[in-house]
């Protein structure tokens, strides 16, 4: 895995190169007027535009930063996440890989790349050897943006990897004999905390934890950070949960208010302060193999992402400072949930 070639400069030209013009039918509802006509990768940089923040550029991170989005929830805006905060920091113009290791393989049809089960998959990544370039392919109308998708092959893997050799660091191992410079790379797990979730906890440094506001949005999620203890204190010290996003927020109703201010006061400074609306648009999205990005790239959705994917990466500045001898500066690095009890709420 190298990332030399982003010298951690300036993410410029958010959105360089043609795009396809396959998306012009009408997205318009939730769109800025002035966009309805344009290809989508010109929408979609107005919508950095829209922002007002795309001259500026965003900081590269110095490596590679793999975060892992977990979990063990089904239905929580894991899979939403991954596609749309990846195609965010593409089109702020990073270099980014999503890694599908869901055999759902929702991020795979969300980002338009074809999965089923002869297409060369992260199941021949994990249980066949097979190197990750083999398997990587670029997502259409996104530039900087790349998949290892997943087939349904994969749902034999949590009982094919138990006889295998590193069972749990097979994708870590994959990862780091990858040649292509990358800026992040994104790891959609499945809903539950098997093998191959843990083949993902210690492939990456970052957790990063959709939460639903909803009802019982905390449940399970004490399991979640009790086994990334395990995984930091066994097989991958640098683990951490670094970020956590709230999704699906409805400012209408008080519930979402109160989650969101129940995992404030939990988490603190590891919750991003945007949280991403529930949108119609977002929902939308993957049935046209599309990220909110390029199918609305004006909606609220998007421009909630893209918000989000930005302070993401400034944050990730920090982490990086963390790293060079200021070690306490990394949240959860010395095993806070081992010193305190679990936070109250969080079973
Ligand atoms: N912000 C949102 N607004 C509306 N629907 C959403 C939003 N985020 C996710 N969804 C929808 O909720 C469902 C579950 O999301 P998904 O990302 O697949 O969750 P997971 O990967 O955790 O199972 C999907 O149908 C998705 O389209
Ligand atoms: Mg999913």
């Amino acid at each position: 895995m190298r990332s030399d070639v982003n010298a951690a400069g300036p993410m410029a030209d958010p959105v360089p190169g043609p795009r396809s013009e396959s998306t012009e039918r009408d997205v318009s509802r939730e769109t800025l007027p002035s966009m309805h006509d344009t290809p989508i990768g010109r929408a979609a940089k107005l919508a950095v535009e829209a922002l007002g923040r795309a001259g500026e550029g965003l900081p590269r991170p110095e490596q590679t930063r793999v975060m892992v989005v977990a979990n063990q929830k089904g239905g929580v805006g894991k899979t939403t996440t991954t596609v749309n905060l990846a195609a965010s920091l593409a089109l702020h113009g990073g270099r980014v890989l999503v890694v599908d290791l869901d055999p759902q393989g929702n991020a795979s049809t969300a980002l338009g790349i074809d999965h089923h089960s002869e297409v060369p998959s992260i199941y021949d990544v994990l249980v066949e050897s097979k190197p990750l370039s083999d398997v990587v392919q670029p997502v259409p109308d996104v530039e900087g943006l790349f998949c290892a998708p997943a087939t349904i092959d994969l749902a034999g893997a949590e009982i094919e990897l138990v006889s295998l050799v590193a069972r749990e660091s097979r994708l870590q191992r994959a990862i780091e004999a990858y040649e292509q410079p990358l800026d992040y790379i994104l790891i959609d797990c499945p809903p539950s905390l098997g093998l191959l979730t843990v083949n993902a906890l210690v492939a990456g440094a970052e957790v990063l934890i959709p939460i639903q506001c909803e009802y019982y949005a905390l449940e399970g999620l004490g399991q979640l950070l009790r086994n990334v203890d395990l995984v930091r204190g066994h097989l991958n010290p640098k683990l951490h949960v670094s970020t956590i996003l709230l999704t699906m927020y409805d400012g209408r109703t008080r519930l979402a208010a109160q989650v969101a201010e129940e995992v404030r006061s939990h988490f603190g400074k590891e919750v991003l302060r945007t949280s991403i609306p529930r949108s119609v648009r977002i929902s939308e999205a993957p049935s046209y193999g599309q990220t909110v990005l390029t199918y609305d790239p004006g909606s609220s959705g998007a421009l909630s992402y893209l918000e989000a994917a930005r302070e993401m990466a400034l944050r990730g500045l920090e982490v990086d400072c963390g790293y060079q001898g200021q070690e306490s500066h990394m949240p959860h690095q010395h095993g806070k949930y081992e010193q305190h009890s679990m936070p109250e709420g969080i079973k």
